[in-house]
């Protein structure tokens, strides 16, 4: 599968419906929920959700709003070892549980974010 048909398959309302179903788990964790700003999450969902819209074939509202995404850069500033990767990962496959997305989205995906969510680390 290609990244342009992941846009087409699921489309806006697939990611929405992805990372609603993530950033709803994110208040309440105990290593998340302090690193996300309390008062900023519909916003930090929406810069998730354009983020991954635009990557996948969608309209490019994430680079309009935030420039390029340097997103190692911009996790810098989070404290993020392999135990807040895994528990990223692990908020990510309960929403996709609950997302329901076509299971060949699902296991592209799903890879995808495996593999930056490693590549985010910055500490021991
Ligand atoms: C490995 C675990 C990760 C942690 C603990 C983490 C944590 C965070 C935090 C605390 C923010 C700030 C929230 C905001 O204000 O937007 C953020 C932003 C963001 N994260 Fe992550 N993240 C992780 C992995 C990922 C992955 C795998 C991706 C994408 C593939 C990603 C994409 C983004 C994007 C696009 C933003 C918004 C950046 C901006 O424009 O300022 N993150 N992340």
């Amino acid at each position: 599968m290609d990244e342009i048909n992941l846009y087409e398959l699921i489309g806006e309302e697939g990611f929405e419906r992805l990372i609603a179903a993530f950033y709803r788990q994110v208040p309440n964790d105990d290593i998340l929920g302090d690193m996300y700003p309390r008062d900023d999450l519909a916003d930090a969902e929406e810069r998730l959700r354009d983020f991954l819209v635009g990557r996948f074939g969608g309209p490019q509202r994430y680079i309009e709003r935030r420039g390029h995404p340097r997103l190692r850069a911009r996790h810098i500033p989070f404290c993020i070892d392999r135990t807040a990767r895994d528990r990223w990962m692990a908020l990510m496959d309960k929403a996709f549980s609950e997302a329901a997305l076509p299971a060949e989205a699902e296991g592209f995906l799903r890879e995808f974010l495996s593999q930056m969510a490693t590549f985010m680390i910055n500490h021991e």
